[in-house]
């Protein structure tokens, strides 16, 4: 039995031909429209969520199965003080593969030592989200053609940002990939990512975004995470560090791509929602057929 806890969890081989599965499911949506039928998905949500828990329980229903589970800890015996490990064990008994978002890092991993049923992190803590990480490959490698061969820059806050760090750790294995780190000096890159993922690569760490436009095939832009500081004040002086406009995509090549995890909160003007190169919405659609393909690979049904 298989999890998805980390990007890494796949291989290079592997991501391939999830990727290639999800390109078909996008082609060919009939085709795997029963795939699934007799089967359940449970979402495990402790965190709040639109695009996750929604997108996991449309490619669910896409494919022919059923959903059950619950998109607020509140709402579950968590509230109660039932353990990850127990709840799991639990949902093992009810669904055959789940989805679990917690605020804890390294709480889906404890889950899957427990679990009779495929696990995947939709989300753990500041740690990793793995499948936007299959969202993000597969929005570049559809609408820019390849994900190696480019430079990347990051932008916002590296530093609690899990969609960042996961995307890196997947990005560092392919060939001639370059990383351009724009935070302000407080939002960089946990020092793990620096000094282990990144140690080798080709990557620089900057506060300007103006200058990093002009050398970026993909800018990744990442909302200051509100809720993973201690501090409101911090919070407040940081949440508008980056606001990207109109002016700045003027900076940019004819062919960069603005990806976004979403939710946007104010770091993308709404007047570059119209620029060709905003790709922000098409990466949600990308999310489900991804999401089906994980789906049907983890319960070998494809
Ligand atoms: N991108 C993402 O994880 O969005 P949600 O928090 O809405 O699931």
């Amino acid at each position: 039995m298989r999890h998805l806890i980390s990007p890494l969890d796949f291989s290079v081989e592997e991501l391939s031909d999830l990727l290639d599965l999800a390109n078909d499911i996008e082609k060919n949506p009939e085709t795997y429209a029963h795939k699934c039928e007799g089967k359940k998905l449970a979402t495990l949500f402790y965190e709040p969520s639109t695009r996750t828990r929604l997108s996991f329980e449309a490619a669910m229903h896409n494919l022919g199965g059923n959903v059950i589970g619950f998109a607020t800890a509140d709402s579950s015996s968590a509230a109660k003080g039932e353990s990850v490990s127990d709840t799991i064990r639990i949902v093992s008994c009810y669904a055959d593969i789940c989805a679990m978002r917690h605020p804890k890092e390294g709480a889906a991993t404890v889950a899957s030592l427990k679990s009779g049923i495929p696990v995947i992190n939709a989300g753990d803590g500041g740690h990793q989200h793995p499948t936007q990480t299959l969202t993000d490959l597969l929005t570049i490698r559809s609408l820019k053609g390849r994900l190696d061969h480019i430079t990347i820059g990051l932008c916002g806050d590296l530093k609690f940002g899990r969609t960042v760090h996961s995307l890196i750790n997947a990005l560092v294995r392919y060939e001639d990939v370059k990383f351009v780190l724009i935070s302000p000096p407080e939002l960089r890159v946990p020092d793990y990512i620096r000094e282990e993922v990144l140690k080798g690569f080709d990557f620089e760490e900057v506060t300007d975004l103006e200058q990093a436009m002009p050398k970026l095939d993909i800018l990744y832009m990442t909302r200051v995470q509100k809720e993973r500081f201690f501090n409101e004040d911090d919070y407040i002086r940081m949440k508008d560090c980056y606001i990207l406009d109109k002016a700045k995509m003027s900076l940019a090549k004819e062919d960069m791509l603005v990806l976004h995890p979403l939710p946007r909160v104010n770091e993308i003007s709404v007047e570059v929602d119209d620029d060709p190169r905003a790709a922000y919405f098409k990466q949600v659609q990308y999310g489900v057929y991804v999401r089906m393909a994980l789906i049907l690979r983890l319960l070998e049904l494809a």
